[in-house]
């Protein structure tokens, strides 16, 4: 087994019932996540989401609809936002993934995880692990450059408890820092 993959496996956010391969049907997927390369044996039709989730024990990108429409699986792949419920982690051979875990510097928050908690950008936090990872995106792309650019582009990450104006403001401010740095 790869040593990566065994450090996240030793390290799961809490303890969770690992889905296990047909050791016949799997194959073995590389991928980079977080800058650690993974070595999985999964079935051809494991999605990235499943993979993160249930695979290497990475929950913070969450798992809402599983059909495209909510946005609380949004991951960066090469630094573009997918929905992970919608992509095949075979397909991402090779690719560098981001999730919520890797926007981190040690103990240190990345901009935009600062800016939501101040700016109270999230309140049951399920859909907040996508939000950030789109809008951490988004900020990369050059985009997010006014209150309504922000608001269109984050419309496929769907919060239902309201908060978006606050997430909008928090993008705002986060723009700025990410964009000085
Ligand atoms: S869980 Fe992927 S878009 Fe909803
Ligand atoms: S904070 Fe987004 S759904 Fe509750």
């Amino acid at each position: 087994m790869n040593n990566a993959f065994e450090q996240i496996q030793q390290t799961p956010a809490w303890p969770l019932v690992h889905a296990v391969p047909d050791p016949e049907l799997a194959q073995t997927v590389k991928l980079t996540i977080n800058g650690q390369e993974c070595h999985l044996k999964i079935e051809p039709w494991v999605s990235l989401l499943d993979a993160l989730r249930e695979y290497i024990g990475l929950t913070g990108t969450k798992k809402g609809c599983d059909h495209g429409q909510c946005g609380a699986c949004t991951v960066m792949v090469d630094g573009k936002r997918i929905n992970s419920c919608m992509t095949l982690a075979i397909m991402k051979q090779g690719c560098e993934i981001t999730t919520i875990e890797g926007l981190t510097k040690g103990d240190e928050l990345h901009p935009m995880q600062e800016a939501f908690i101040e700016h109270d950008a999230y309140q049951c936090g399920y859909c907040t692990p996508g939000q950030i990872c789109s809008a951490v995106a988004l900020v990369k792309e050059g985009k997010a450059n006014t209150r309504d650019e922000i608001s269109e582009l984050m419309s496929g990450n769907i919060c239902r408890c309201g908060a978006y104006t606050n997430i909008v403001d928090a993008i705002m401010q986060a723009k700025g820092v990410m964009n000085n740095e």
